[in-house]
């Protein structure tokens, strides 16, 4: 059956896309959504029944499985099954749940925390329920979607400043009218490029203008700081976040957002946030896997200082053959390959070779700037990192991308 309307705009854009896909298949040039059959110890998956070194995961520090997260969420099942009653305001909220937000508070050094059921629902909703109508919001440009999708919802005016250009945001600032409520935001660690924002002279800025500050930690926590608490305890600034959010699907091994912050400000959230209002709260066996996986993180820091190990290997490596990895100092590894069809190329070569690694292509960055963004965990060992850097370098070499 054909759909009802069959020449309009919409779906001319479907037709496009298809056509687009069917090509990229055609040509062995099709790489999402493979299936992954089996989890093999971290830092392998097997696709369909071939076992791939994984480069593209963001269980930063390998908690995918661990025993402890496991029994949690099993024992979290027995006590209070699959789902939840209904949204969190009404039915919906379990003692898990608190206790999850109470963990949260804790290793955030926050008053307060509340959960959502996923990290892009959570900028989705915080950021349009703080801010409306003639107040600004001002985001570094290399923001993940989700913070740029929850400013343009929020129906503020949106001003974006030069990635991590504090010259810029400076000049962002003193364009707020004055007695006008204003709010920067910016991830932590940049999801494509894996550098680091510089938090002190952005907590500097807002307090000189008077700025809610928000930062986005989905791949900071477990990552940056002595103790995987995150960008602050990375700083040594104990102070100065407005709004900490974070997600429970990457470091930690479940699904859902969260943001810590004030009691007052939590508090508000909880009763004014339409994410949390009207829809169901996180599963039973996902909030109680998530609260174990904070306790897991403290109980063994060596998986931090593991995953920045490996960070720092594969990134010495990749630049040693020759690689542009940008300004990256973290786990996220951009390895830049100019052209869309070169980043394709090389996910080829290295997907052929047993590489589980995916390109990032425009738009999602600015063209020529394709490349693939690979990722190293705590599972890692430093012979797997050494093999994944010599793969990458013969491929980019035979390409033409290194010489
Ligand atoms: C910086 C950043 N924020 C938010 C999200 C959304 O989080 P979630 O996957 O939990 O919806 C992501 C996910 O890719 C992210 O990279």
């Amino acid at each position: 059956m054909d759909f009802h309307a069959t020449d309009d705009a919409v779906t001319r854009r479907i037709r496009y896309f298809s056509e687009r896909e069917r090509k990229a298949k055609e040509n062995d040039l099709y790489f999402y959504n493979q299936p992954i059959e089996e989890i093999k110890g971290g830092s392998s998956v097997v696709v369909r029944g071939r076992e791939m070194g994984m480069y593209a995961s963001y269980s930063y520090l390998g908690l995918i499985g661990h025993p402890r997260i496991n029994a949690a969420a099993k024992a979290a099942v027995d006590r209070f099954g699959t789902g939840t009653n209904g949204v969190r305001l009404l039915a919906g909220t379990l003692t898990i749940h608190t206790e999850l937000e109470e963990t949260i508070a804790a290793f955030k050094h926050a008053e307060a925390a509340v959960t959502y059921s996923s990290g892009y629902a959570t900028n989705l909703t915080v950021i349009s329920t703080l801010m409306g109508r003639g107040d600004y919001v001002i985001s570094d440009k290399l923001n993940h979607a989700s913070i740029v999708d929850g400013c343009l919802m929020s129906g503020a005016e949106f001003r974006r400043f030069k990635h991590n250009d504090m010259d810029e945001l400076e000049k962002r600032l003193q364009q707020v009218p004055d007695g006008v409520a204003r709010l920067v935001v910016a991830d932590a660690v940049f999801s494509m490029d894996g550098d680091v924002l510089d938090l002190p002279k952005t907590v500097e800025l807002c307090r000189k203008y008077s700025a809610w500050l928000m930062i986005d930690e989905a791949h900071s926590i477990g990552v940056l700081g002595k103790t995987g608490r995150g960008i602050e305890e990375h700083f040594g600034l104990d102070d100065g976040i407005d709004i900490k959010m974070g997600t429970l699907s990457k470091t930690i091994p479940s699904v859902g957002g969260y943001v810590a912050g004030r009691q007052e400000l939590i508090q508000y959230l909880r009763h004014a946030s339409r994410a949390y209002i009207f829809s169901a709260a996180l599963p039973p066996a996902q909030t109680a896997a998530a609260n174990e996986a904070f306790k897991v993180i403290l109980d063994e820091p060596w998986r931090v200082g593991k995953v920045n190990a490996n960070g720092r290997q594969f990134i010495d490596g990749l630049k040693a053959a020759g690689f542009d990895t940008l300004q990256t100092t973290t786990a996220i590894v951009p390895v830049l390959c100019g052209t869309d069809e070169r980043a394709y190329e090389l996910t080829q070569a290295c997907q052929h070779k047993g590489l589980f690694v995916l390109p990032v292509v425009s738009p999602a960055v600015p063209e020529g700037m394709a490349r693939l963004r690979a990722t190293v965990t705590a599972a890692h060992e430093p012979e797997e990192i050494a093999h994944a850097v010599e793969v990458i370098a013969n491929a980019g070499k035979e390409i033409g991308i290194i010489a």
